[in-house]
């Protein structure tokens, strides 16, 4: 499968006619809501589990020298938190856009924190996309993180912003926070963080 998303994405037409439809984020979408959006909730889903996987080409990295973002990967034991946007369907041109190197739209049980849930969408980039980069160490990944720059600015600001987005929730993510401590003793003085996709 090509990593550029967006004609099949553009074909996920079941939330269309909805008059809004709510987006569970888990990466810069926590972070970085470049989009309008009606209401915004800290949120989870279950049977799924966050890791530096994707590569990014167009974001935080470039075709010869990828970056590395964050992607789901099933586990049936694990939930992902994140930040929940209701928004209207013509948000997801943008989105779609946004996330074009390799996510695709999956239909989802967004669970928030009162104990209700919803149906709604989440982009996550499987291992069949042309992008993905798969499994690596903490270190592997927290060196390639370090080197890695693209058009959205460094690599290192979309882990620092991801972290200090998850710290501000209260929310422990061993993955992330293991990179980012190997990431702080490659870069002693940490970019100065802007929010960017
Ligand atoms: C997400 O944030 O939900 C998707 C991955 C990303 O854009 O970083």
């Amino acid at each position: 499968m090509s990593h550029n998303t967006i004609a099949i994405n553009q074909r996920m037409d079941r939330f269309n006619s909805h008059a809004s439809v709510w987006l569970f984020g888990y990466g810069s979408l926590i972070y970085k809501a470049d989009f309008p959006f009606l209401e915004r909730r800290p949120a989870s889903i279950a049977g799924w589990t966050r890791r530096f996987w994707q590569g990014s080409h167009d974001h935080r990295g470039t075709e010869a020298a990828p970056g590395r973002v964050v992607t789901l990967v099933p586990d049936a034991e694990a939930t992902c938190h994140g930040m929940a946007y209701l928004v209207t369907p013509e948000e997801f041109a943008h989105l779609d856009h946004r996330e074009k190197n390799g996510y695709l739209r999956l239909a989802t049980e967004i669970r928030f924190e009162d104990g209700s849930s919803a149906e709604g969408l989440v982009y996550i980039a499987t291992h069949e996309n042309a992008a993905y980069l798969g499994p690596a160490s903490k270190q592997a990944i927290a060196r390639q993180i370090a080197a890695s720059r693209g058009p959205s600015g460094p690599n290192s600001e979309y882990l620092l912003e991801l972290a200090r987005a998850l710290r501000e929730l209260g929310k422990d993510d061993p993955h992330v926070f293991e990179i980012e401590r190997h990431l702080m003793k490659l870069v002693p003085s940490p970019v100065k963080v802007v929010a960017r996709t």
